[in-house]
């Protein structure tokens, strides 16, 4: 297998292959970029890896696993997945990841590692396209800018300055947020930009600037959208502002002001606060869903570094994937009124639908998580979020909050209700615990409870496929999960099998894993239960199938497990220069531990033989010991 992952990274390594004719970056460049392009260090943002000897091991990122079967190898800079096949180097794996193509992936990695690429030649529409969004790129970092520099600076920012005291922000927080206030006058913008060549009709198209009623006689003229209202800049992860939401001083409407959809804004593809929390999803292992602006920045501020906002639209599958970029966990902390606990419902399910993990944090004696901090403070809010709920149970809450006492048939139709989204969980001890909760909770038996469960149709889930969240990826075979029982027992026949033979085994595997040894010659010596551990059965019977497929085809794995072991013997420390000795030793070595064995279970029952007074018994197996010894001394 290793020869496999010589010849892949032999082709990886030439990334040509993967450029458009439109547009090549030249070939030294790729390669500089990616020698600057630790794989270790790329992948580890993304996939938690443990070191293994000259290797690194995890959990795929590209297939759902429970066991890691997932490679990283440093010396040659490539990556392999004993589960689904993925493999490649880190260009491979951040376009699988990022669904970039390949000259965005090398840009981006040009880009973080400083290295400058050449202009790349596009056509003209794409030439226009790309002004286009440069210009309403700069357009907004200016206009970030000029909100900020008011808010912060200029003496028709004080209202702004004011509101945001009371409101507990502090100019750090201000200046990490890049908050901005908007002056009450009808061109503080348009005159601001103007003086770096903007003018108001570019301004309009880019949504900041609005172009008056002329209809009524009145002159041709535009002014700024927003006026007398502190400004949210909306940032994306590159810390590029993509669009602003304005909000009233007041209790004046509307509350809130946003920047209108065009090509290059579309507020359900986005989430507030996503500039900072990247990192810090990764940092919790798990994304804070809030509702607004206010509550990312109370929340980031007392220390919620992976708090992100849907902006108070229902949450899209867009921003979804966009979590899931980071993790595949959620606690969401909406508002608590009515409409909040509407949205949450429909938030969970969507994220539970896609494979994420949902709990739910209600927060009770606040309107929301902003005000919860103000009120309470961080360690309540973290006593808090100890308490989330999961979201079935959540559910649960809601339906009964109403309606304290039920009678049978309403009971039924609760647990009905629930059976939807219980028959969707995968696991089957969270999925008992559910049925236990709500065996507890109605006062029902645990039998009775699972039968209604069961009872309940399978409806096709709306679960994301797994094209959806990695759409560059191939041909990922399901696997058979029953087949994880059989390997989690060790042996063949239940017995404990030697640490001599484990291993003996394991280097066996290893030489014919990387072909080392021929699967003919093994065969010579092989007899009809070679393997003393079942998985090691299970391993030769893979290799064998590869071996039918032909070179280099690697056939699915039956199970999870099954791939993380083979991924960890690839990963052993061995030594391996003299396979043909090592071969031999190897065999040698298990039949000799074998017959110890077979002469210690003789021994053993001679003795038991003897006990029960079957002396002809035992003296037939003491003649029989003593011959194998013989034969073993010779
Ligand atoms: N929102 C909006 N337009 C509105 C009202 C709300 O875009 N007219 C969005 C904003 O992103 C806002 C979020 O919905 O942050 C939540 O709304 P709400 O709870 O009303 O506002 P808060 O963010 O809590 O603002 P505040 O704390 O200032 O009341
Ligand atoms: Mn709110």
């Amino acid at each position: 297998m290793y020869y496999y992952l010589d010849n892949l990274s032999k082709i990886w390594h030439r990334g040509g292959e993967l450029q458009s004719v439109d547009y090549r970056i030249p070939e030294e460049i790729v390669e500089e970029v990616r020698l600057r392009s630790d794989i270790v260090d790329t992948i580890s943002e993304y996939v938690r890896l443990q070191r293994k000897g000259k290797n690194y091991l995890g959990l795929c990122p590209f297939h759902s696993e429970k066991t890691p079967s997932f490679t990283v190898t440093p010396d040659k800079q490539i990556f392999y997945c004993f589960g689904c096949h993925t493999g490649g180097n880190v260009f491979s794996f951040l376009m699988k990841k990022e669904n970039w193509n390949f000259v965005e992936t090398v840009e981006h990695l040009a880009q973080k590692h400083g290295i400058v690429l050449p202009e790349k030649e596009l056509s003209p529409r794409e030439k226009e396209q790309q002004t286009r969004r440069r210009r309403w790129e700069e357009i907004h970092d200016w206009a970030t800018g000029y909100f900020h520099e008011v808010l912060l600076h200029k003496p028709e920012g004080e209202p702004g300055r004011l509101y945001f005291k009371q409101r507990g922000i502090d100019e750090e927080t201000i200046k990490q947020f890049r908050l901005g206030y908007a002056p009450e006058r009808w061109d503080g913008l348009i005159e601001a930009l103007s003086a770096r060549g903007v003018n108001p009709q570019e301004l309009a198209q880019a949504g900041l600037a609005l172009e008056r009623d002329h209809s009524e006689g009145k002159s041709r003229g535009f002014y700024d959208r927003f006026r007398k209202r502190v400004i949210f800049a909306i940032l994306d992860s590159r810390q590029k502002t993509i669009g602003f939401g304005g909000r009233v001083l007041d209790n004046s409407t509307p509350k809130y002001l946003n920047s209108p959809e065009t090509a290059f804004f579309n507020k359900g593809h986005h989430l507030y606060g996503m500039h900072r929390a990247h990192q810090g999803i990764r940092e919790h292992g798990f994304a804070l869903l809030a509702e607004g602006y206010m509550d990312v920045i109370a929340l980031q501020k007392a220390g919620f570094k992976n708090a992100v906002a849907s902006l108070g639209t229902a949450l899209t599958r867009e921003q979804a994937k966009l979590i899931h970029r980071y993790t595949g966990r959620v606690v969401i902390v909406y508002d608590s009124d009515q409409a909040g606990t509407q949205a949450t419902l429909r938030a969970g399910e969507l994220l539970r639908d896609m494979g994420f993990r949902v709990d739910i944090l209600s927060l009770s004696g606040a309107k929301d998580p902003d005000e919860y901090l103000k009120t309470f403070g961080v360690e309540e809010f973290n006593k808090a979020l100890a308490q989330a709920e999961p979201y079935i149970q959540f559910k649960y809450q809601i339906h009964v909050k109403t309606k304290p006492t039920l009678s049978a048939p309403e009971k039924a139709e609760l647990v009905r209700e629930l059976a939807s989204d219980i028959i969707k969980v995968q696991s089957p001890v969270e999925r008992e615990g559910y049925e236990r909760f709500l065996s507890l909770e109605l006062g029902l038996t645990l039998d009775r409870v699972q039968a209604e469960i069961a009872g309940f149709d399978r409806k096709p889930s709306k679960r994301a496929s797994e094209e959806e969240l990695f759409p560059n990826k191939q041909d990922i075979s399901v696997k058979k999960r029953d087949n994880i029982n059989r390997c989690a027992n060790p042996t063949q026949t239940g017995a404990s099998v030697p640490d001599g033979v484990i291993r003996a085994e394991q280097v066996l595997l290893r030489l014919l894993l990387e072909q080392l040894i021929p699967v003919s010659e093994f065969k010579e010596q092989f007899e009809e239960g070679f393997w003393k551990v079942a998985y090691h059965q299970q391993i030769f019977d893979y290799i064998e199938k590869a071996r039918c497929i032909g070179k280099g085809a690697m056939p699915s794995m039956e199970s999870d497990a099954l791939q993380s072991k083979v991924a960890q013997l690839m990963l052993e420390d061995m030594e391996l220069s003299n396979p043909e000795r090592l071969f031999h030793d190897c065999i040698k070595q298990i039949r000799s531990i074998n017959e110890e064995e077979t002469v210690e279970e003789l021994q053993a029952r001679m003795v038991e033989l003897e006990k029960s007074g079957d002396l002809t018994g035992a003296l037939a197996l003491l003649k029989e010991i003593g011959e194998r010894l013989r034969s073993g001394e010779k």
